[in-house]
């Protein structure tokens, strides 16, 4: 009696609910998705269980940032051409990613230390350090390190991509020049400024930010456009002190593989800023 219901059962799912099980001349999930390569790209170097959680990590964390670039890099333009409303869209979807990327350090922090060492010298040199992605979303928001790209100069690929993104305006460029259309003064130095430089702080877009903060009604199009910001940068900092964090749990304070000094070397990164008017104007307000 028991079985006959459940062949009855089987037999709803795909006849009655209408589910396609004959694929012979349709495309599947795992062809749509490429689950294939996906799937087949986790290669542990060392055989170790743990390798595992540690791979996969990283390619989720890349994945993320991939999103994250095809979303600012729409958000910059949509910005630069006025269109505010699909900015922010975009501009919160990033926020959101920012989030769950934050959440996989708890993943991340079941590594024990003893696990980690058994495969850590499987890395060689190879480190997040070196990932092309981070530094495109950091030239992005508008934090320029020409230095950086001598690591990939072995990709000219690579190489390219960063190298238009060094000399493109980044996001916070393009909200600063949003303030000077908006009739607000911004010195012509910054507005020109040259691209592939670290942003430096500036008083008249301070000025600039103050006015915007202090009025709110007159323009909330672009305080919505400082807070998203913000937003951007809190979420990144915290990703970066969670990255600290978990680092200093699992190896202590041993140098990194890229070379680095390891835990002080991201203590000091936490110290760079993005959008360095929006936080200072809070105490002057
Ligand atoms: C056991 C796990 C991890 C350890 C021990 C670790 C360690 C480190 C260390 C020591 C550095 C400084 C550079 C160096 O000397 O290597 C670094 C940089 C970096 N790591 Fe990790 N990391 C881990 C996981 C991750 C994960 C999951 C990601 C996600 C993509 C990541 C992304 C990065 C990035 C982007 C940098 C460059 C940071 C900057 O220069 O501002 N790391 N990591």
């Amino acid at each position: 009696m028991k079985e006959n219901s459940k062949e009855q059962l089987n037999a709803r799912s795909t006849s009655e609910s209408g589910i396609h099980t004959d694929f012979t001349n349709n495309m599947t999930y795992s062809e749509y998705l490429q689950l294939d390569r996906i799937l087949s790209s986790q290669n542990r170097l060392s055989g170790h269980h743990d390798e595992m959680l540690f791979i996969v990590i990283h390619q989720v964390s890349e994945l993320w940032m991939k999103l994250i670039i095809h979303e600012l890099d729409s958000a910059v333009s949509s910005v630069r051409s006025g269109n505010l409303a699909a900015a922010f869209k975009m501009l919160a979807r990033v926020s959101k990613i920012q989030q769950q990327i934050k959440e996989s350090w708890d993943v991340l922090s079941t590594l024990t230390p003893s696990e980690y060492m058994q495969f850590r010298d499987k890395l060689g040199q190879s480190s997040g350090f070196q990932s092309y992605q981070y530094r495109l979303i950091e030239f992005m928001l508008g934090y320029k390190t020409p230095h950086i790209l001598t690591i990939y100069k072995k990709d000219p690929d690579l190489h390219h991509i960063l190298l238009k993104a060094l000399h493109s305006p980044g996001l916070y460029d393009a909200a600063i020049e949003a303030l000077s259309k908006a009739g607000l003064t911004i010195d012509p130095d910054v507005l020109n400024r040259d691209f592939t430089q670290p942003y430096k702080p500036h008083e008249t877009v301070e000025a600039a930010w103050l006015e915007v903060y202090r009025n709110v009604e007159r323009y909330w199009d672009l305080y919505e456009l400082g807070e998203k910001l913000v937003d951007i940068e809190d979420w990144l900092q915290q990703w970066r002190f969670r990255h600290m964090k978990t680092v200093e749990r699992i190896i202590g304070f041993k140098t990194g593989t890229g070379g680095s000094s390891g835990v002080n070397y991201l203590k000091k990164v936490l110290d760079q800023r993005f959008f360095p008017e929006l936080w200072d104007l809070r105490t002057k307000i």
